[in-house]
């Protein structure tokens, strides 16, 4: 790994020095990218040559779809089509792919758990147990908070965490989570619970110091806390609170969580909840994605990694597909089970795109962001909708949007209306995507 990385930082400084602009940039841009892809999918561990195709030259055999167009055939050229064209796009994605939204509560109680300083971050830490009432049934999780101190106005993160919330960070003070965790060796979870050991083992993904000190305030819970995530999950889930539905699927459940961690964000003085950004890692960005779709409050939204039925072009046949989601016990529970209906060549009687999807977050601000090394998220694939997309903010008036001729770049991010990022790397949510996420919402909040 160690080597490989060394080769894509030559690489790329080689390549970067001997380019001049105009045309010679983008093929030297192509180039840079084919040579990491083509080192990745030698890296590309069995698993996943076994369950997916790496090979460019088999990618794109499906038909594309046109964004500017609907799915009867007209053009849309006014946001007052897109958004008559959006309400399918959104119907869609809930019927046949994800599951429907879950409602707000009928009741919702904010308990003021803990709260402390934090010297070393110059921050105040709130901790809170959420209790939901519907139908006469409660539901409870918790959410930390971290808030940089003396500031006003706050622009907030909402990153649901994977690991349980006293792994974020290395604070004695966070409260263990009472839930079902999933095994993960690198933050110490070897059998599915919460313990000391694990304190601030999962900090590289959520750099809290240096968000804090851009002046963002960062709330989080566990999404297992909301969703256990395994195929068992849904009885012990929020939707133990809603009236039955034909499958309790996870991402609904998980956005449910966002929605209500704003509700409460609502409530603190500190916060501008005007400002709010949702942010996803993988299944999370999923989560995030559909979060941003269907709760418009959130003035961000921001996907990384998120891959199939996330950010990825759903016609392109290059990692994940939908028919190895739809039939893999490890993860059908997060959809609906009409998605068995599109696996294969069955991918074109789908009638919108992942594009689609994140279109419908315009003319919100919305981030895609991927790593080099992942291919199983398909990078290329995500940069396809993000560029499609694209095409409706411009509808709205966006004047920097990427065009269909722009060169995926790596480590470049582009800054516009949207943005986006290909960093060197592994799957995983690491302190460079945060800083450019920052750079992205402080152009959007006008911070600069
Ligand atoms: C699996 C799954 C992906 C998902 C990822 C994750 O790899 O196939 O779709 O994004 O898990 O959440 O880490």
């Amino acid at each position: 790994m160690k080597n490989l990385l060394i080769y894509i930082v030559i690489a790329f400084v080689v390549s970067g020095c001997n380019c001049q602009k105009s045309d010679v940039e983008s093929q030297c841009d192509k180039r840079l990218t084919y040579k990491v892809y083509d080192s990745s999918v030698e890296e590309a561990s069995d698993w996943v040559k076994k369950y997916s195709n790496l090979d460019e030259a088999k990618a794109n055999i499906y038909k594309r779809l046109d964004i500017l167009k609907t799915s009867s055939g007209e053009a849309i050229e006014t946001p007052l089509q897109w958004e008559h064209e959006k309400k399918q796009v959104k119907e869609f994605f809930a019927n046949s792919v994800y599951g429907k939204p879950l409602a707000r509560p009928q009741k919702l109680e904010f308990k003021l758990l803990e709260s402390g300083e934090v010297k070393d971050l110059n921050a105040i830490r709130k901790q809170f147990k959420i209790v939901a009432t519907n139908n006469e049934k409660v539901y409870e999780f918790n959410v930390l908070v971290y808030i940089p101190k003396n500031v006003k106005n706050l622009p907030v993160f909402v990153s649901p965490n994977f690991t349980g919330n006293h792994t974020v960070w290395f604070d004695k003070k966070i409260i263990l989570p009472n839930t079902y965790l999933r095994i993960n060796k690198r933050v110490g979870i070897e059998d599915n619970s919460p313990s000391e050991q694990q304190r601030g083992k999962a900090s590289w993904r959520h750099p809290i110091d240096k968000i804090l000190s851009r002046g963002y305030a960062f709330a989080t819970f566990c999404y297992c806390e909301v969703f256990p995530d395994h195929f068992k999950g849904a009885k012990d889930s929020v939707y133990q609170i809603y009236p039955p539905r034909a499958k309790a699927t996870a991402i609904p459940a998980w956005a449910w969580g966002n929605s209500r961690v704003l509700d409460l964000l609502e409530t603190l003085p500190e916060i501008d909840a005007q400002k709010a950004i949702v942010i996803g890692h993988s299944r999370l960005g999923k989560t995030a994605i559909y979060t941003g779709v269907f709760d418009t409050r959130f003035a961000i939204t921001i996907s990384n990694d998120s891959g199939c039925l996330g950010a990825a072009t759903n016609r392109r046949n290059f990692g994940e597909s939908i028919s190895h989601m739809a039939k893999s016990k490890g993860l059908n529970y997060w959809f609906v089970d009409e998605l068995k209906n599109f696996g294969g060549y069955e991918v074109e009687k789908i009638p919108f795109d992942q594009s689609h999807f994140l279109a419908c977050v315009a003319p919100r601000g919305l981030y895609v962001a991927s790593a080099t090394a992942d291919l199983w998220a398909d990078p290329l694939g995500e940069y396809q909708s993000f560029k499609d997309a694209g095409k409706i903010y411009a509808l709205y008036g966006a004047k920097n949007v990427p065009s269909q001729a722009d060169k995926l770049y790596i480590q470049k991010q582009f800054l516009g209306d949207i943005a986006h990022h290909l960093r060197i790397g592994k799957h995983d949510i690491v302190e460079y995507d945060w800083l450019n996420f920052m750079d992205y919402a402080d152009k959007i909040f006008k911070r600069k």
